[in-house]
Formats: C-alpha cells, structure tokens, sequence
C-alpha cells in the first residue's frame, strides 16, 4: 500500500520519544480522524542562531502519520527555527518518495503543525505547558 521509505519510517520511526527537559513542545491533532502527534525541540543558541538540537515525537496515529513526524525530525534537526518553518508538508511528502496517497495527505498538516506550534510556544516562552487547543488526548496506536 505504502512505498518503501514510508514504511521504513513507520516501521524504524527516527527520533521517537520524548525530551523531559524540552525548551518547547508542539501538540496537534486531527479531530476527524483522532491522531495526535506531539513534538518536543531542545533549542541551542549559537550566537543569534537558534538551532534545533535534538527533536524527538510521539505519534499516535497512523502509519503515514508516523512516518510523517520522523521523517520532519531528520529534515529539521540542526536547522534554524526560521528554516525548520520552511519545511513544509510538500517537502516532507516529497522526502517520503512523493507518492502519499491523496486520501492520507493531510496526515502530513500534522506534523508540520505541531512544530509551528512548538516554534511558536518557544517564541512565546510559554512553550512548555501550551499545546494545541485542537489536540486530543493521546491514544493507542492504529
Ligand atoms: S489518518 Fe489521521 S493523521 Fe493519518
């Protein structure tokens, strides 16, 4: 159904888990479909740079999802928050072999989502405890 690099990134997720000490977390969901991913970004200052130093998520959704949100934290680890906001759910669908299935597209505005929420959240320095008032509690895999 899914091409290989997608099923490598749902089967071999990169950068999965969670940064207890994170400098902003994202959280968006769908309410439609009831996935939910969350990101947490740890931010290193080098000189007026902001860069993103570790990236980890948890994905509870489905398999596009999930290869969603690890294939957006390879793409986005080590660059500025500015660059980071230019990936966007073309770039990640392109990264992922630019076959997802239309009916699975919108998978991607998730990811790309929750790190516009994150970016902001650190912007606003309030990062830590907002999340997106369109998220849901997380559940169980599909
Ligand atoms: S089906 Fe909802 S994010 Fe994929």
């Amino acid at each position: 159904m899914y091409n290989d690099i997608i099923m490598e990134h749902f089967r071999h997720p990169k950068n999965q888990g969670v940064i207890k000490d994170a400098d902003a977390v994202g959280e968006a969901g769908n309410p439609q479909c009831g996935d939910v991913m969350k990101l947490y970004l740890k931010i290193k200052k080098v000189g007026k740079k902001e860069i993103i130093d570790k990236i980890k998520f948890e994905t509870l959704g489905c398999a596009v999802a999930i290869a969603n949100t690890s294939v957006l934290t390879e793409m986005v680890k080590g660059k500025t928050l500015n660059e980071a906001l230019r990936v966007n759910r073309v770039a990640m669908i392109k990264a992922l072999g630019g076959d997802v299935p239309p009916a699975k597209q919108h998978c991607s505005l998730l990811a790309e989502e929750a790190l516009k929420v994150a970016i902001k959240n650190y912007r606003n320095r309030s990062g830590r405890a907002m999340s997106c008032p369109t998220a849901k509690r997380p559940r169980k895999n599909k």
